[in-house]
């Protein structure tokens, strides 16, 4: 079967009600807890993604029982020391940061050395992030000379809590050295620039012993060793990322209006809204609900003819930090010149996602100056594209791939877009709600 796609026309006027699939970041953190609970969690709209499924295999390694169906997953937790596996065993985190940051935290105290493994993409990426702060618990990490995977865990029965301090915004990083403060006697404190909060929520959901102060700019976490988990059932929200791509589809198309509905829109999430509002975007936020402490509501959206450029705080970054890609689309359709600062991270993600910004724009004909991390991008409100475009060797970033459609869907062109499969990690039925959309 072929892995390449071709888009060769922009999309007709829509008007349609969707739902995208269950957030990543939360459906991971699910397994990741249920995996420690006291009996059996069940979890519904969970993502049925490559990347959750790599945690469901990870878990699965470490002896715990999934049964997964398609409308319900179980997990049949063992408690906090409820792991039981082989000496020598790997874990493989796929594509997924996320899992294999998270995972270490997790394994902090493990009586048998583990390997942590990944496929090409996330084993370019840096891993010293997180076995820095979990070596001062006192475990021990192996590393490939380049800071990054394949590494070895030397878990330890003698941890001593830590004070953390988390620059980058980095919620794996902070996510890591809550769940090993979870394993670790006395209290851990955290000054964490803000990120998205999912684990502390759930922290809080399961009554665990967290404690949040937030300022502007940072929170302030205190974590104290965990004597059980209580068991969790969840019906995971829509994921914001992925109706990202929908959202920025329908504002850059015509008469267009689309209704995306129960999505997470927890503040540390919701960036992209914020800075699409500040460019003019029509969106509303509406049925909002509270959900075991995130927040969820139906975003509604209606094609924009006349869009602003912007200078983008860059305190919104965090919060936007996967939508970049898609967010730079409307940025070229802008009148006028947009500034994205301080984004030295997203080269860190997938794919250099910043370069690949670049290269995508480049490809459409919009004008981009760029340094190591800023971007500079010269909108033009009639961008009309009509030559041939080839995306291809961009480690199977899943956002390049998704906003390279979005792109030949908004602006024309004939676009030759390689590894389909891509989508797997994060959003494998991406391309059935685009030919909804068709319908
Ligand atoms: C994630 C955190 C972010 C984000 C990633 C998911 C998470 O990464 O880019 O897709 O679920 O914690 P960083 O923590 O590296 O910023």
């Amino acid at each position: 079967m072929s892995n390449e796609i071709i888009i060769n026309s922009k999309l007709k006027p829509f008007k349609k009600k969707i739902s995208v699939s269950g957030d990543k970041s939360i459906s991971i953190r699910w397994v990741l807890f249920a995996s420690l609970a006291n009996g059996i969690s069940k979890a519904k709209n969970l993502l049925m993604s490559d990347d959750v499924f790599a945690a469901i295999k990870s878990i699965r390694k470490l002896g715990i029982n999934v049964k997964l169906k398609k409308k319900e997953c179980k997990i049949f937790g063992k408690g906090l020391n409820g792991y039981k596996f082989r000496k020598n065993i790997t874990i493989n985190a796929e594509n997924s940061g996320t899992l294999g940051r998270l995972i270490l935290g997790l394994l902090i105290n493990t009586k048998y050395p583990i390997k942590l493994v990944g496929d090409k993409s996330l084993s370019k990426r840096d891993f010293r992030r997180v076995t820095d702060p979990l070596s001062l618990f006192g475990a021990k990490f192996k590393l490939n000379k380049n800071k990054n995977l394949p590494l070895t865990i030397y878990g330890s029965n003698n941890l001593n809590p830590i004070k953390y301090f988390e620059k980058r915004g980095s919620a794996q990083c902070k996510s890591a050295v809550i769940l090993a403060g979870m394993r670790t006697k006395g209290t851990t404190i955290i000054r964490a620039k803000k990120s998205r909060n999912h684990t502390e929520l759930l922290s809080k959901y399961l009554e665990l012993p967290i404690k949040v102060k937030k300022n502007k700019n940072y929170d302030y976490i205190k974590i104290k060793k965990v004597n059980k988990i209580k068991t969790l059932n969840y019906n995971i929200p829509s994921d914001i990322s992925s109706s990202a791509f929908f959202i920025v589809l329908t504002a850059l198309s015509k008469k267009s209006e689309l209704l995306i509905k129960n999505v997470n829109i927890n503040s540390s999430r919701i960036g992209i809204i914020i800075i699409l509002k500040k460019m003019g975007i029509k969106i509303n936020l509406k049925n909002k609900k509270y959900y075991k402490g995130e927040k969820i509501a139906d975003i509604q959206i209606r094609s924009t003819k006349s869009i602003k450029s912007i200078k983008c705080p860059t305190n919104l970054n965090s919060s936007a930090i996967d939508e970049f890609l898609i967010i730079f689309l409307v940025a070229a359709k802008a009148r006028g010149v947009s500034h994205f600062k301080n984004l030295g991270e997203l080269n860190q993600k997938e794919s250099p996602r910043l370069k690949w910004g670049e290269k995508i724009l480049k490809k459409m004909g919009v004008k981009t100056i760029v340094s190591k991390n800023s971007i500079k991008i010269f909108g033009n409100p009639k961008l009309d594209i009509n030559k041939k475009i080839i995306i291809k060797d961009y480690l199977k970033d899943h956002r390049v791939f998704m906003t390279s459609v979005i792109a030949g869907l908004s602006f024309g062109g004939k676009w030759l877009i390689h590894d389909k499969d891509s989508i797997k990690s994060s959003f494998p039925r991406f391309l059935n709600i685009i030919n909804e959309l068709k319908k």
